[in-house]
């Protein structure tokens, strides 16, 4: 089982992120005042200030934050202090530069960026634990502060270190997992292409090769090494803060971010996790352009449930309030009005019980001067400070639901190594994000809730039979572990949902030498006969299912039934494998698996689910339009829903018995208009 969550906020509030250290100490006071003013109860502040208290190697001053705190206290500000390990300054790195992260070819990144360091560099992690001791020992016994940010989104920026300190940990880390280098060769299939091993010594990181194809099982290790290097250098520090931290203060670290283990990460370091959300990028006008534009703004939904998996009651340390950028990166539009409170309710529809906003006032100076806060560069008094004042009103308002625990019927199972590969494996990965993405998309047009349930090594089966429906999209990388897991899962009577390519290989990436599904095929009752892309001359290929016709996405796996219970619900419509079984039922113990040979699109999941009976569960209650989202919290018997309109256009709902309105405490029912992004809640 999880551990849970060491702490909850047991209020909805709101805060903001405050750097002392870019203003004139005369601005101070006014500014936190101000806040108060507007309902920003708490700020963050010190992540990146090493050198406002280490100036110099061993010189250490705490003059300038005692002022600031003097301050809070006087204006009963509540602080979360930063750790200032994600910038270190100038005279460390220029005095030792092992400290630096490097490029994939030994490329050293130099200083004047941040997140410049690496995790394993032992001078660095001196240097860490001095300064991270020095901040807990004398400011944590402050009355004023309340908890700690442990350094700033860790892995965010960069997410790969290939510094000569990640190499020699590697190895060690490496030693441990295998013990001798036969049991690392096995594990690697080093036998091809010549890498076999004599000598540790022989192994790196990965490093610059042609096409920069590195071997698979090597580079998958050296991505859990990155996760394991990145939670140890946390968890480094919370073991110091820790010793100083004052009864009901919290610790945690500011996320999500890529190559790296957030639910360990949480469970060994944290107390809470917290959350930066910026649903602007969806606006971004320099974007990746492999970035869906699907929903827009409303795809942080999907992101604020990968963090609800992580930590059930969080926060965001960093809620968007102004037009994005830096002077080298990133453009992206101010919030309209009513954007804020729509992404601060998105939040906390979600599972966030604290709301902080980035930043108090936008920067002068630096690369971040375009990257915008409640207030502007003038200092005057603007609609988004009006804004945050009503999302405080708002707030108020709907305080019951603080601490509410989020609903959903259906889960979607992720697991760390299957996260990892689809980075290694592009065939892997084409699937598993096609099908995360239209998972996603089906859930929110088709108002069905979803949750995201990880594998974890703690993970018990009361975790997962929480969930009439569980969905493991594409489990390639099966283990007997998550084997007995999910078939425990179906044997108290859940639904387990399958898709292609489940089985397909262990835990190291290496394929297996049996049918797919591998270790799943007792509990799917079935076999995988043959598999192949869709090409693109394939067009699409559908499956036909009780005379509908449904595409089957991009990979195809040709199932045949196995089990003598295993019924066939579904064939192929076309290509060369015309005919043969798509979709297989099986019951198992008290439950049942769909065991599905494509991928997943929009249209099979609404069907899947509808079959289930999972789908739309609170039609019963309202009716919503598409670009509305619902969520449903509960707590102590109550059930409240939230509404959101994410676009301009008014929508219309229509509510088909009475419930309260929390804003206006008063019953409503029938068709209700939202406005241009309002959001509702009721309590039903
Ligand atoms: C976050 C970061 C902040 C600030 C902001 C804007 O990623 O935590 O420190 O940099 O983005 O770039």
């Amino acid at each position: 089982m999880r551990k849970q969550q060491n702490f909850k906020w047991n209020t909805l509030s709101l805060g903001t992120c405050y750097y002392p250290e870019h203003w004139d100490e005369s601005l101070w006071k006014e500014d936190l005042k101000r806040m108060l003013a507007h309902g920003i109860q708490t700020i963050r502040i010190g992540e990146f200030a090493w050198s406002k208290v280490e100036p110099r190697e061993g010189e250490f001053t705490f003059e300038f934050f005692d002022r600031f705190l003097e301050v809070a206290a006087q204006t009963e500000i509540k602080v979360i202090f930063g750790t200032p390990t994600a910038t270190p300054p100038a005279w460390l790195t220029n005095a030792y530069p092992e400290v630096l992260n490097c490029r994939m070819d030994g490329v050293k990144f130099r200083h004047g960026m941040r997140r410049h360091y690496n995790y394993n560099s032992p001078i660095y992690q001196k240097f860490c634990k001095r300064i991270v001791e020095k901040f807990g020992e004398h400011y944590a016994k402050h009355p004023s502060v309340i908890g700690w940010q442990i350094d700033n989104e860790i892995n965010c920026e960069v997410d790969e270190f290939y510094s000569e300190s990640d190499t020699l940990a590697f190895r060690e880390f490496l030693k441990e997992k295998y013990k001798t280098l036969d049991a690392l060769n096995q594990a690697w299939g080093a036998v091809f292409w010549n890498q076999e091993y004599t000598h540790w010594e022989e192994i790196y990181v990965p490093r610059t090769t042609i096409h920069n194809s590195t071997n698979p099982h090597q580079t998958l290790d050296y991505i859990r090494f990155v996760s394991d290097s990145a939670v140890r250098f946390c968890k480094m520090q919370s073991d110091i803060l820790r010793k100083y931290v004052k009864p009901g203060d919290f610790i945690t670290t500011n996320g999500m971010f890529q190559n790296l283990d957030n639910h360990r990460m949480t469970d060994e370091a944290l107390d809470v996790y917290t959350y930066d959300s910026y649903p602007n990028f969806a606006y971004c006008l320099c974007e990746d352009p492999k970035h869906s534009k699907n929903l827009n703004d409303r795809r942080w939904s999907d992101k604020l449930t990968e963090v609800r998996s992580i930590c059930p009651h969080f926060g965001i340390m960093e809620q968007q309030s102004g037009a994005n950028g830096w002077n080298t990166r990133m453009e992206a539009p101010a919030p309209k009005p009513g954007q804020m409170m729509l992404w601060a309710m998105q939040s906390i529809a979600h599972g966030a019980d604290y709301v902080s906003f980035f930043r108090w006032r936008t920067c002068t100076f630096g690369t971040e001067i375009y990257w915008h806060g409640i207030l502007d560069y003038d200092n005057r008094d603007n609609r988004k400070l009006a804004e945050v004042k009503r999302i405080y009103d708002r707030v108020q308002a709907i305080q019951e639901t603080a601490g509410a625990e989020n609903q959903a019927a259906v889960a979607v199972v992720k697991d760390y190594s299957n996260i990892w590969d689809a980075k290694v494996d592009v065939w892997h990965q084409r699937l598993a994000w096609s099908s995360e993405e239209e998972i996603f998309l089906a859930s929110q047009v088709n108002h069905t809730p979803m949750d995201y349930v990880y594998l974890l090594d703690s993970t018990e089966v009361e975790e997962l039979t929480r969930y009439r429906v569980l969905i493991y999209p594409h489990g390639l990388i099966l283990s007997e572990r998550k084997a007995a897991l999910l078939k425990a899962y179906v044997e108290e009577g859940g639904c387990l949902i399958l898709g292609a390519r489940t089985g397909q290989k262990d835990e190291n990436g290496k394929c297996v030498m049996m049918p797919m599904p591998g270790l799943l095929a007792e509990v799917t009752g079935s076999d995988v006969r043959e598999f192949t892309f869709v090409g693109p001359a394939d067009d699409k290929v559908n499956m036909n299912w009780n005379g509908i016709l449904l595409d089957t996405g991009i990979f195809n796996d040709i199932l045949e039934p196995i089990g003598s219970n295993a019924k066939v619900l579904a064939e192929y419509a076309g290509n060369y494998y015309k005919g043969q079984p798509a979709l297989i039922e099986n019951p198992y113990g008290n439950g049942k698996v769909l065991h599905f040979g494509g991928t997943f699109t929009q249209e099979n999941v609404k069907a899947l689910l509808e079959y289930v009976g999972v789908l739309k569960p609170y039609c019963d209650i309202l009716e919503l339009p598409k670009d509305c989202e619902i969520t449903a919290k509960e707590k102590e018997g109550r059930t409240y829903i939230f509404v959101l309109n994410y676009v301009e256009e008014p929508q219309e709902i229509f509510i088909k018995r009475a419930v309260k309105d929390m804003d206006t405490k008063e019953q409503v029912q029938g068709k209700i208009c939202l406005g241009a992004y309002e959001t509702k809640v009721y309590e039903l």
